[in-house]
């Protein structure tokens, strides 16, 4: 999976398909979509319409909830491979959160093992798991998610779930790694900036990246898609980590609803 992908969260069908196509000029190779952002149409048309050929981009979808009234399961499995038919097949696709209970997410993760043996999804993951999800799935399956992808930066870092994702052999990817812009005149990170002369989401996405993540950022503006994929020119020392990674202010640092203590 490379390394830095691409979120498409409130991308507004009528943009999504420029910054998507703006993006993959960018260099990313990884885009991070799901039914709920009502953009999966126009993220394929992006790549479809690219000189890039579709496997060399990425491409994660997420469902959110199995549908109601669907004891055989036949329209949960219509909806997916819905999905999948804007992509022509998905390389991940995740439970979006595990908010449906232990009887649906039982169920959603169920379809999507059958979607991988179709061959349909390359990989499965979750998102938003805690590490009750986590162990709950493990006890009722032998397929290992490939990815958790939940919030993360500096001021909401996880770590317990981190750790157990990686004691455990499941990457790690991190949605909000701008924080939204919310974090852009923190004092702490704006010594860094002025140490390195980069911005403050370069500084963040370095961040995330040398903590062993798969940072998602989201952007409808060009030069942020591009700056925000100019990376690998600069390091943040051991104690520049450290500084943000002082930043922690657990749950309370979270500004997405974060639904990892959900029953
Ligand atoms: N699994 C989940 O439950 C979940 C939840 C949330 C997000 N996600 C995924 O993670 C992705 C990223 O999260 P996010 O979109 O919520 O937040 P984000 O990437 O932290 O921040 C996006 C915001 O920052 C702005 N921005 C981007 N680059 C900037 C720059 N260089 N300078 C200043 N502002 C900049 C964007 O504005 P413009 O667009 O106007 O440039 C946008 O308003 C999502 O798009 C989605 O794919 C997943």
């Amino acid at each position: 999976m490379p390394r830095l992908g691409f979120g498409v969260y409130a991308s507004a069908k009528s943009i999504c398909k420029r910054s998507v196509t703006c993006a993959l000029h960018a260099g990313y190779r990884h885009i991070d979509s799901a039914m709920y952002y009502e953009n999966e149409k126009e993220v394929g048309l992006a790549i479809q319409a690219s000189v890039i050929p579709r496997h060399d981009v990425f491409v994660t979808t997420k469902i959110l909830a199995p549908p109601p009234d669907d004891p055989t399961g036949g329209k949960l499995w219509a909806m997916l491979n819905e999905a999948v038919d804007r992509f022509d097949y998905v390389d991940l696709f995740l439970i979006h959160t595990p908010t449906s209970g232990p009887e649906g997410r039982i169920k959603l993760w169920k379809a999507l093992e059958k979607l991988k043996q179709s061959g349909r999804a390359r990989s499965i993951g979750v998102s938003n798991f805690g590490i009750n999800h986590l162990q709950e799935l493990a006890a009722s399956s032998s397929t290992r998610p490939a990815v958790n992808q939940i919030e993360l930066h500096p001021w909401c870092q996880q770590r317990d779930i981190v750790n157990y994702c990686q004691n455990h052999g499941i990457t790690v990817q991190a949605y909000c790694p701008l924080v939204r812009g919310q974090k852009f005149e923190d004092p702490t990170l704006n010594q860094l900036v002025y140490v390195h002369l980069k911005d403050p989401a370069q500084i963040l996405l370095r961040w995330s990246l040398q903590k062993g993540f798969v940072p998602l950022p989201k952007s409808d503006t060009p030069s942020r898609i591009e700056a925000n994929a100019a990376l690998y020119d600069f390091e943040l020392s051991a104690e520049q980590m450290a500084l943000l990674d002082s930043l922690d202010r657990g749950a309370k640092g979270a500004i997405d609803i974060n639904p990892v203590n959900c029953p």
